[in-house]
């Protein structure tokens, strides 16, 4: 039986957005929670009439937006729903994205006996001076609170994510996090690094000279510095942006890089199924209309040719620590990647950018920066 993964859009922020994220998220959420999670419940049952049983769930990831502003009784519907109207595996893993500013003892309490197992924590600095430049809504007591409960309340899969080249960032802000995260034990740490995205209010500061962000090179410095200390402390980096302690490696994320299937619920949710994509609407009253009146939300729904497939799935390996398995990969695509690619291979090998090894095509350990310009020469 096929395996799928099931990805959850909350689009709710406490408050106010944060000035450098463009993810679909509404922060005026009175009233509009609970005919949300009404709606995501009837689309769940209506997707899982379609599918008749065919696959297996072997992960649950619960995102947004910020999903710890519902109660944790709403979350417990949603799992409950999943649960009834799909077949999801016994040790599947379940995460649940949650705020600082919105996480409590009692949702934790309630997460964990609704099912959720990994619980990943937004943190991206220590530094409230920064915290305020990039608008989060937390400070840094409230992280290391929102951890440390989390801890105690029974999290052992715990992520916390954090962020680099930010505005007035240096290597001691990170050096300070890390070693909280490190000393505190969490098992698993993502490491972003800022994408200015257009139009957002960071994105206008940074044009109108307001604010100014770190050099290229001094992000490469603090990226290269949380790469060796986080390996010094036996994290392993298992993609370019993920470190895990053995056996903490987010299921979620690998099945999305190693391009396996997913269906997503909720505005904006993209699905991946039986070689087509399909994406949902982020309007959100259009979602719920659409759901309430028994249709589904989608708003395009593409077939991805081999082609498409081939480059996509060299750009998801290069940026993880397993890269190209040339065996599956030339039976896969019906190709031989390392003749049709004969000459770029052979400069990105001479200036040790990639290595291949017993079959595999990885990138170099120090090029793991750059990997997205290894991986623009191979697509
Ligand atoms: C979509 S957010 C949801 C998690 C949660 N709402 C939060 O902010 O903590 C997931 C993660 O994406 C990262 N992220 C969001 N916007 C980003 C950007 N413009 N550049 C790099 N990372 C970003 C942040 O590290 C954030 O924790
Ligand atoms: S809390 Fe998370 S999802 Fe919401 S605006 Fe901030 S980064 Fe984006």
């Amino acid at each position: 039986m096929k395996k799928l993964s099931i990805y959850i859009h909350i689009p709710f922020c406490h408050n106010k957005k944060c000035n450098y994220c463009d993810f679909v998220s509404f922060c005026d959420i009175d009233n509009k929670q609970e005919i949300y999670v009404k709606t995501l419940l009837k689309e769940i049952k209506m997707r899982a009439k379609t599918l008749k049983n065919e696959c297996e769930i072997a992960t649950i990831f619960i995102g947004g937006g910020t999903p710890s502003v519902l109660l944790g009784s709403q979350i417990g519907d949603i799992l409950k729903t999943l649960k009834k109207h799909f077949r999801v595996c016994e040790d599947a893993e379940i995460t649940v994205e949650a705020n600082p500013d919105s996480l409590t003892e009692q949702k934790l309490r309630d997460y964990l006996m609704f099912g959720v197992n990994r619980l990943s924590i937004g943190g991206q600095t220590m530094n409230d001076k920064i915290l305020k430049i990039i608008g989060r809504q937390h400070t840094s007591k409230q992280l290391k609170n929102a951890i440390l409960l989390a801890k105690k309340v029974g999290f052992l899969n715990l992520n916390v994510d954090m962020m680099i080249g930010l505005p007035k960032q240096r290597i001691c802000d990170a050096r300070k996090m890390l070693n909280f995260l490190i000393k505190h034990k969490v098992p698993h740490i993502s490491c972003y690094s800022l994408i200015l995205e257009e139009n957002t209010p960071l994105w206008k500061s940074v044009k109108e000279k307001k604010i100014f962000l770190p050099k290229e090179e001094k992000i490469l410095q603090m990226y290269d510095f949380v790469y060796k200390k986080l390996k010094s402390k036996n994290y392993f980096r298992y993609e370019v942006s993920n470190f895990a302690k053995e056996n903490f490696e987010c299921e979620h994320n690998k099945n999305y890089w190693e391009m396996g299937e997913y269906l997503a619920f909720g505005v904006a949710g993209h699905s991946f199924l039986n070689g087509e994509r399909f994406e949902n609407t982020s309007n959100f009253e259009d979602y719920v209309k659409k759901i309430q009146k028994g249709e589904f939300a989608v708003i395009k729904c593409e077939k991805i040719s081999l082609l498409e497939q081939k480059e996509e799935s060299i750009m998801l390996s290069l940026r993880t620590n397993k890269g190209i398995n040339l065996v599956d990969f030339n039976k896969k695509f019906s190709c031989d990647l390392l003749k049709d690619k004969e000459k770029e291979i052979a400069f990105l090998s001479s200036h040790k950018f990639i290595d291949i090894e017993n079959g595999t095509l990885k990138v170099s350990e120090n090029a793991f920066y750059i990997s997205n310009s290894i991986i623009a020469k191979l697509v």
